[in-house]
């Protein structure tokens, strides 16, 4: 399976997502400014995933500096985050890699940059590591959600793109059809990016799992008919109370999913839960550039000089969803407890 982000020979390799899937090719970065430009750009991307990509290009920053003694070093690794921080606004993973990283940097008082360095570099590598257990464990406490002969709906990508390996949403996919079980996937295109037609299907097809491609519009056609068992999606960031954002277009399907009473299931790892916000409405939702939306594959279908919208998130109150699966477990609502007990910092 697809590895999406490495650490190879001192730099970040990462597979090109905006050019898939008609060219599959990796690029290599050597230094933190060149992960935020590929975060910014989403050649990497998926909440999970640019977590990670931003705790390597955090460990990057600290490896190229040149200063010369601890303190310098700290105040350029501060500046690193601030622009780390500033790439994508939605992903909590983000902003949870960031503090992760900072919290190795805040953990004791270092004598001399090196050590620093390298204990960045261990917790990156640590993280990517997690990445990868959690996954697994997604997949496999997920995978007991699918029957065998179910027909499952996914929106946007939450596969092994979005992560290290594996995926969110896509693992328990990934597991029960490794189990045997006889599953096939609807796949949403995902407008305005894509992320359905160009990620989600590529990677069903390596894997062989069965899967339609249909068009964002189509859910409820088919819903009606009876031909969706469930759906699967992956969230950018949950709120405490078990409100969930992901790729826009996810509110409808859980809408959808409620009125023809098909279960909705939101798959993230607890590193997708923001435990500072009680819910989300408090959720900042990117505004991408209205090209996207105007524009079709650098063909412009819209008339010049009107007015867009273009939200790359939107958030499925917790009502609407059936239950959230993470590493740790499977959780009902009401979600707030359970939640809350998964809080390391309740520990
Ligand atoms: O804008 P993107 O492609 O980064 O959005 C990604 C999604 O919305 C995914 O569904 C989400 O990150 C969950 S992936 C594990």
């Amino acid at each position: 399976m697809i590895k999406t982000i490495e650490w190879k020979n001192g730099k970040v390799k990462m597979i090109n997502q905006s050019i898939l899937p008609l060219k599959e090719e990796f690029f290599e970065c050597s230094d933190h400014e060149c992960v935020i430009d590929a975060i910014k750009s989403m050649r990497i991307r998926g909440a999970p995933a640019i977590g990670v990509a931003a705790a390597m290009g955090i460990t990057l920053g600290a490896k190229n500096s040149s200063a010369s003694d601890v303190d310098e070093l700290l105040r350029e690794i501060d500046v690193i985050c601030e622009k780390m921080r500033n790439t994508r606004p939605t992903a909590v993973n983000l902003f949870w890699a960031i503090e992760r990283m900072r919290s190795v940097v805040s953990s004791r008082k270092w004598k001399d940059a090196e050590s620093l360095k390298k204990a960045l570099e261990s917790e990156s590598f640590q993280i990517i590591e997690e990445d990868i257990a959690s996954s697994k464990r997604i997949g496999a406490l997920g995978a007991s959600l699918i029957k065998d002969g179910d027909n499952i709906l996914t929106h946007c990508n939450a596969g092994s793109l979005a992560t290290v390996q594996y995926g969110t949403a896509l693992a328990p996919i990934y597991y029960a059809f490794n189990e045997g079980k006889k599953i096939h996937v609807y796949v949403d295109e995902t407008r305005p990016k894509f992320q359905g037609a160009r990620l989600t299907i590529w990677e069903l097809k390596k894997e062989k799992i069965p899967a339609t491609l249909i068009t964002d519009s189509m859910a409820g056609y088919f819903m009606g008919k009876g031909k969706i068992d469930k759906v699967i999606v992956g969230s950018d960031r949950i709120a405490a109370n078990g409100d969930a954002a992901n790729k826009v277009g996810t509110y409808s399907l859980a809408v959808l999913a409620g009125v023809h009473k098909i279960p909705f299931y939101v798959v993230a790892p607890t590193t997708t839960i923001d435990f500072n916000i009680s819910s989300g409405k408090e959720i900042p939702i990117e505004e991408r550039d209205a090209s996207e939306v105007t524009h079709f594959g650098g063909i412009q279908v819209a008339p010049d000089g009107i007015s867009v919208a273009n939200p790359a998130f939107d958030v499925t109150p917790n009502r609407l969803i059936t239950a959230i699966v993470t590493e740790k477990d499977i959780l009902y609502p009401p979600f707030e407890e359970k939640i809350a007990d998964l809080n390391p910092q309740s520990f």
